[in-house]
């Protein structure tokens, strides 16, 4: 199959109206709900380019990452992903009228990978076009054919899950890291992969361990380095806490900050990603550190 982009996410929250606020203030998002809320939902849509929304918060009795919902090209492309889907025995649940209406996208299937994380794809979404205009005066964050940003999914069963990811999803490899948490050399190293699917670097990484909330981390980039400034001054006004300081990526060159999210999983806040126009000239490589500089995680555990 072949994904065009990360086209949205969906959260659930036991308190949705705390991403409202996180939203807004901290990531500077628009929050959309009021246009786009049926009679009796009550779900917050955060908007962060010309697209109806780019992530979608379900109230929820639990707190995690829900869904990653992948954007095929076109209805010949949704056709081929589900023959695929079938070809490959992977069981797929087409979403009803509502559920469509809902993600504001034409056609929809939803399956799980081998670790139990929810995919969404879909084609042809239903936008008014209405432009975005931050509350907090971001001039625009990075997405149009690279998509909302990158997400990095728990994968215990890792031979498993990047098989699947590979052959069913049709990701690339753009490199790989192996993590210790200490400096014991008995302690088993823990995979961390990028992948692609468009000329960012990664719009997905999986990672061997698991994970409560369902989610790593999620990344939203903005166009310039001072934006991700001006958002560690939000994060720190609004009493969010720092998981990872500001730092530079050894693998998508990003500049980046880490912070918590109100569904428990965190979020990384970044700008300048690299992105590579021709993966056929491209050698993916294994880093042995996480970055150029910076990105301590130590303070998330402090
Ligand atoms: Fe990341």
């Amino acid at each position: 199959m072949r994904i065009h982009s990360l086209g949205y996410i969906v959260v659930n929250a036991s308190q949705p109206e705390r991403w409202a606020e996180y939203g807004t203030q901290v990531l500077g998002m628009v929050d959309a709900s009021d246009a786009l809320n049926g009679d009796a939902e009550q779900c917050v849509y955060l908007k962060m380019d010309d697209r109806p929304y780019r992530i979608v918060v379900e109230p929820s009795a639990t707190d995690a990452y829900a869904a990653s919902g992948w954007e095929v090209a076109g209805p010949d492309a949704f056709a081929e992903a589900k023959a695929h889907l079938d070809r490959h025995s992977v069981p797929y649940t087409q979403a009803d009228a509502a559920t469509i209406a809902r993600r504001r996208v034409q056609d929809l299937v939803s399956f799980e990978d081998p670790a139990g994380n929810r995919h969404e794809l879909f084609w042809g979404v239903v936008s008014d076009f209405l432009p975005f205009a931050s509350p907090v005066g971001i001039k625009s964050f990075v997405t149009g054919d690279q998509g909302v940003g990158h997400t990095v999914l728990p994968a215990p069963d890792f031979d498993t899950c990047l098989a699947f990811y590979r052959d069913v999803m049709g990701f690339g490899l753009s490199d790989l890291m192996k993590v210790r948490f200490t400096p014991d050399p008995a302690e088993p190293e823990k995979r961390l992969y990028f992948l692609h699917c468009n000329r960012r670097h990664h719009s997905l990484a999986i990672f061997e361990m698991e994970n409560p909330t369902g989610c790593v981390h999620v990344m939203f980039e903005v166009d310039k380095v001072d934006e991700v400034g001006r958002a560690l001054d939000r994060m720190q006004a609004a009493g969010v806490p720092l998981t990872g300081t500001l730092g530079r990526h050894a693998n998508d060159h990003m500049v980046s900050f880490y912070m918590a999210s109100p569904s428990g999983f965190m979020v990384e806040y970044g700008a300048e990603g690299r992105t590579v126009e021709d993966w056929s000239r491209y050698s993916p490589f294994q880093s042995t550190v996480n970055s150029f500089w910076g990105h301590d995680f130590s303070v998330g555990q402090a």
